[in-house]
């Protein structure tokens, strides 16, 4: 049995972004499970605060940095027992909005104070000096919001290894020298070897320097961001990771409860394998959702997203307007908030198309799930994706995910080439080029396919025999956490 801190800015179901989130459950949901005692830590937002119901203060601690004490409340992760530690400082977490931003103004300005006392904190309860009378033998860090923390306690002997996984490299949290010094970090953080960064500070490099092992997403994303163009100047400190054997990509998973169609509540109609003709009423159903007309003849496109360029919003857009103009029989059905540009996009696709397109602007967890299980198929022409979550929702409720060959999608799907067909492997669709054209072409061809029932039908049959529940990911986690203590 290990015992380890799990520290992340989000988690399901108290507070999402997007993948992080259902990872930051998901993944210490399974770790118990299999016998660890393991401890997550968040920040104590708003509306974490008004969403448990238990919750209870178990230290108050000085933190540097930060004139006044601060709060750890102790509650669970809801309908679990695992156990959740929050930072409670009001003046920088109790406050109307998201995470890191609010509504719609961008980031919070103070997110450098926010993130630096979030990660002190971290750094407090790893090494047993919070009161909580608790030493883990691992620290498990998730993205730049925590990547202070493996910095802060490096030269300590008492210390636990360290882990920090990247959810994605291109949020980096990077800050300038005025930054560093209202931070009130030691001054040999300011240093190439540390946390400097051409000149600024990076809040990821305190976790890729310091931490004893990097992870991430995918096998293929830890292979990618070696190179300059998916690096962003880290490539030569990642590489070097790799080379050392400190740098690995473990697939994430999901959870086989919540995302499972045989029992989900959000459904009209709940199906599996054997019963999947009833995915055709949530179909309908979907189609009704959204006020388009209910053929079941028509191929159905689902998109669930955030609304930002790396998901190649522009790429999908393009290359429906053209299909939708040469009249091809598909519907499109969006759900996704994000950059205005892209919303503003979605709803002049959808008054160009009423009946062909549907468009939710906004974040809603029971309409994801219709998504999924209503779609024929899904649209990821991600520029790219250290792992993705949505392509494998997508292969357990049988919508076949049409994905862009890179990270994570490039290693969860397989293509419906004909030989992958034959050998009854197909999962989904590739394409290569982050093109409209691409993506036109490759849905020329699912269009095609989706005329051919018998073959439709069989790779239904193995997208959902795929098996991306935790059990083996969670393993090689528990397998890495022995290989450093
Ligand atoms: P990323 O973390 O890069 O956004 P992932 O595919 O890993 O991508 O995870 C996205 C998660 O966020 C999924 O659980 C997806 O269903 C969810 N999600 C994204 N946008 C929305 C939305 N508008 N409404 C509901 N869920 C959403
Ligand atoms: C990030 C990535 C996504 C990944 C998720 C969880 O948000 O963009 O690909 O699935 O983190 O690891």
């Amino acid at each position: 049995m290990r015992k380890i801190l799990f520290a992340s800015s989000e988690v399901h179901p108290l507070i999402k972004t997007g993948g992080l989130a259902d990872v930051s459950a998901s993944l210490p949901i399974a770790l118990s499970e299999s016998g660890q005692d393991i401890r997550i830590i968040i920040p104590a937002y708003r509306r974490c605060l008004e969403s448990l119901t238990e919750i209870r203060t178990v230290a108050t601690i000085k933190l540097d940095g930060y004139h006044k004490p601060v709060e750890i409340l102790q509650s669970t992760l809801p309908d679990t027992n695992v156990p959740l530690y929050l930072l409670h400082s009001p003046e920088h977490f109790d406050r109307e909005g998201g995470p890191y931003s609010q509504a719609k103004d961008g980031d919070w300005e103070d997110n450098p104070a926010r993130f630096a006392l979030f990660s002190r904190a971290i750094a407090k309860l790893a090494i047993n000096e919070a009161g909580l009378d608790w030493q883990p033998d691992i620290l498990h860090c998730n993205d730049w919001q925590t990547g202070l923390a493996p910095a802060l306690i490096a030269d300590l002997e008492n210390r636990p290894a360290t882990v920090f996984t990247i959810h994605n490299l291109a949020y980096q949290g990077l800050y300038s020298r005025d930054v560093f010094d209202a931070l009130d970090l030691p001054e040999s953080f300011w240093h190439s070897e540390s946390i400097e960064f051409y000149d600024l500070m990076s809040f990821m490099k305190g976790g890729l320097i310091y931490a004893d092992h990097i992870t991430t997403v995918s096998p293929t994303y830890a292979r990618e961001i070696c190179s300059y163009e998916f690096g962003y100047g880290l490539e030569g400190l990642l590489t070097l990771r790799a080379q050392q054997g400190r740098l690995t990509g473990i697939l994430n998973g999901i959870d086989k409860h919540e995302w499972n169609p045989e029992q989900d509540h959000y459904l009209v109609k709940k199906f599996s394998a054997k019963t999947v003709r009833y995915k055709s009423d949530n179909k309908a159903a979907l189609q009704n959702e959204y006020g388009l007309p209910q053929k079941d003849d028509v191929l159905l496109i689902g998109l669930i997203s955030r609304l930002v360029s790396q998901k190649g919003i522009d790429i999908s857009i393009a290359a429906i307007s053209r299909l939708l103009h040469s009249n091809a029989t598909i519907q499109l059905i969006c759900l996704g908030s994000g950059e205005s540009h892209y919303e503003q996009d979605l709803r002049i696709l959808r008054a160009h198309y009423p009946d062909k397109v549907g468009v939710h602007i906004g974040y809603d967890e029971g309409l994801s799930h219709r998504i999924e299980a209503g779609a024929d198929v899904f649209l990821m022409p991600s520029r790219f994706e250290p792992c993705g979550l949505n392509q494998l929702y997508s292969l357990r409720y049988g919508t076949l995910p049409i994905v862009r060959n890179t990270g994570g999608l490039a290693d969860t799907v397989v293509d419906a080439t004909e030989q992958n067909r034959k050998d009854e492997l197909a999962t989904g669709f590739k394409f290569e080029a982050s093109t409209p054209q691409a993506l036109e072409h490759t849905l020329g061809t699912v269009i095609d396919l989706f005329q051919r029932p018998r073959i439709w039908r069989k790779m239904m049959m193995t997208a959902m025999a795929q098996d991306y529940s935790w059990n083996k990911s969670a393993e090689m986690y528990l397998a890495l956490y022995h290989k450093l203590t």
